[in-house]
């Protein structure tokens, strides 16, 4: 097998912010965000450092689910603007030196998409899952002329693209073998999807459910095989572009194809370990299936970094060079940093954490200035997943200014009310005082672009897995983090901290180091 391109230079470098892009600004004061609110915003992001957009899906949609039902991947959402302004927008991001990523949801479509109605009502199309009569568990009633039902993906709205079935069964007779017409359509029609956007200027995809596509697909074997084919694709057609996966195991997605994949709160053999062990306090999006535990950035110390150190280890060993991690604060599917016991003042600590470690941070809209996770908002556009997993309260409007609706110009925004309290937190007031959140990721995020020993391709030795966790990059940068609220020490043996780059509550004394509850600390051991 012909192994793939090295990954765009451009890469490693990245700084993602993901836009939620019915949350970020509203231009035209219809109380839904749009491209050219996101355009006149630019500003906050080059000013910030990010330099990598993921905009959540802002194509044609009944938005059941918030848009990842995409009934046309060619157009975008009006309510959003045209395709046009979508260009315009990239155009003056790229001006910026601000790429801009869409989502490419390749495992399903909404049920009003016309490849679906088409299908519903020939029972020759075979772009779905359909049994031929009856309704089988976990399918759904054929809503067409079509009798027999269709396999759903996620919400029952969101049928299931026919990427094939890795086993065929004779009990199970619309199984298809992968190389099927069906599958073979599918594929080809992700590769005129990316090709129509990536002509418009676009830098590449986030891939939703990613590791979906091939069912019944042990090891995820044949999911695997239609990536590396749409990677060797792209490494022709569009070198520059670039995957980076919903998947949550990059173990199997970078060796697949992709050039990043997130760790997740879901995914890999632990089930999202790696992520939630950093930030999953109980609160928030909770998934009963979760065993609880107790998280690293918690005040009451109960926590490891070790869980997310070891995950990290193994990945990064079987990835070697051939492509990266990506660390998200948190996404539209997940709890806020800022959520149920953990306050704004132990951010600080975790973003100084996450600008240094040596996989791809990923920003979500407002973690920048400790926006908070909104409990006990209504069922919006198919947020509510479960009985303690409510999408909502992470989709709340960006906070710009302290008006009435954060800077929204009506009270319709679908995601309304933002943060009730008085002392929410605004990007107005963070970006007049440099001792804000806001001001400390800026600064957090030069210094990383400056100095490649902070970046993903940096060594990194973990000098202490605990409180205060330490660890030394490139050799010439330590960081201290202490997430717990009572104070943290530890020897450091020959290790002398040196300039103070970025601390607070940090300092030596001897050969000890000694952090104040939520304190961090960046240094440049002496050369
Ligand atoms: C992904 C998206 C989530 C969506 C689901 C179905 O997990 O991140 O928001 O509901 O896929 O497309
Ligand atoms: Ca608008």
């Amino acid at each position: 097998m012909t192994s793939f391109r090295p990954a765009p230079a451009w890469l490693a470098d990245a700084v993602f912010y993901q836009i939620y892009p019915q949350s970020f600004a509203d231009s035209n004061g219809d109380g839904i965000g749009d491209f050219d609110g996101i355009a006149e915003r630019l500003d906050h992001l080059s000013w910030l450092g990010v330099n990598t957009v993921w905009l959540n899906p802002c194509f044609v949609s009944p938005f059941g689910d918030a848009g990842y039902d995409v009934a046309d991947y060619l157009n975008v959402a009006p309510r959003y603007g045209s395709n046009d302004d979508l260009a315009k927008l990239v155009d003056r991001a790229g001006r910026r030196g601000i790429r801009v990523l869409l989502d490419l949801v390749a495992g399903h479509t909404s049920d009003r998409h016309p490849w679906f109605t088409a299908s519903a009502n020939d029972p020759d199309d075979h772009r779905y899952i359909w049994a031929p009569q009856g309704c089988p568990d976990g399918f759904v009633a054929s809503p067409g002329s079509r009798p027999g039902a269709y396999l759903p993906n996620f919400f029952a709205f969101q049928p299931a693209l026919n990427f094939g079935y890795a086993r065929e069964s004779p009990d199970e007779p619309w199984r298809q073998p992968v190389d099927a017409q069906g599958p073979r359509a599918n594929r080809e029609a992700l590769r005129t999807i990316m090709d129509h956007w990536l002509g418009l200027g676009l830098s590449g995809f986030r891939v939703d459910m990613a590791s979906s596509l091939v069912k019944d697909d042990p090891g995820k074997a044949e999911t695997s095989r239609i990536w590396t084919e749409l990677r060797h694709w792209l490494d022709r057609t569009h070198p520059e572009a670039v995957l980076l996966s919903e998947w949550g195991e990059p173990e199997i997605s970078v060796p697949a194809g992709f050039h990043t994949d997130f760790f997740l709160q879901f995914g890999g053999p632990a089930d999202g370990l790696a992520l939630r062990s950093l930030w999953s306090n109980g609160s928030g999006t909770v998934n009963l299936e979760w065993d609880p535990l107790d998280c690293f950035f918690d005040a009451s110390g109960k926590g490891s970094p070790r869980p997310f150190v070891e995950a990290w280890q193994r990945a990064s060993t079987a990835l070697g060079s051939s492509g990266f991690i990506s660390l998200p604060t948190s996404n539209h599917d997940f709890s806020r940093l800022n959520c149920g016991p953990r306050s704004a003042d132990q951010l600080p600590a975790a973003f100084a954490f996450q600008l240094t470690w040596p996989t791809l941070p990923a920003i979500y809209y407002g973690d920048e200035i400790g926006m908070r996770y909104v409990p006990g908002l209504p069922d919006t556009e198919g947020s509510v997943l479960g009985p303690r997993y409510n999408r909502a309260g992470s989709r709340t409007p960006m906070q710009w200014d302290d008006g009435p609706n954060a800077g929204f110009s009506t009270s319709e925004h679908p995601y309304l009310p933002v943060d009730p309290a008085p002392d929410r937190p605004t990007v107005a007031a963070q970006r007049a005082d440099d001792t804000s959140l806001l001001h400390l990721v800026h600064r957090l995020i030069a210094l990383r672009t400056a100095t490649p020993e902070l970046g993903p391709n940096g060594s990194v030795e973990v000098v202490h897995a605990g409180y205060p966790f330490v660890y030394v990059r490139g050799g010439r940068y330590l960081v201290v983090v202490n997430p717990q609220q009572g104070q943290a020490s530890y020897p450091l043996g020959n290790i002398r901290p040196g300039r103070a780059l970025e601390v607070s509550g940090v300092a030596a004394d001897g050969g000890t180091i000694t952090a104040e509850g939520f304190g961090y600390g960046i240094f440049e051991l002496p050369g």
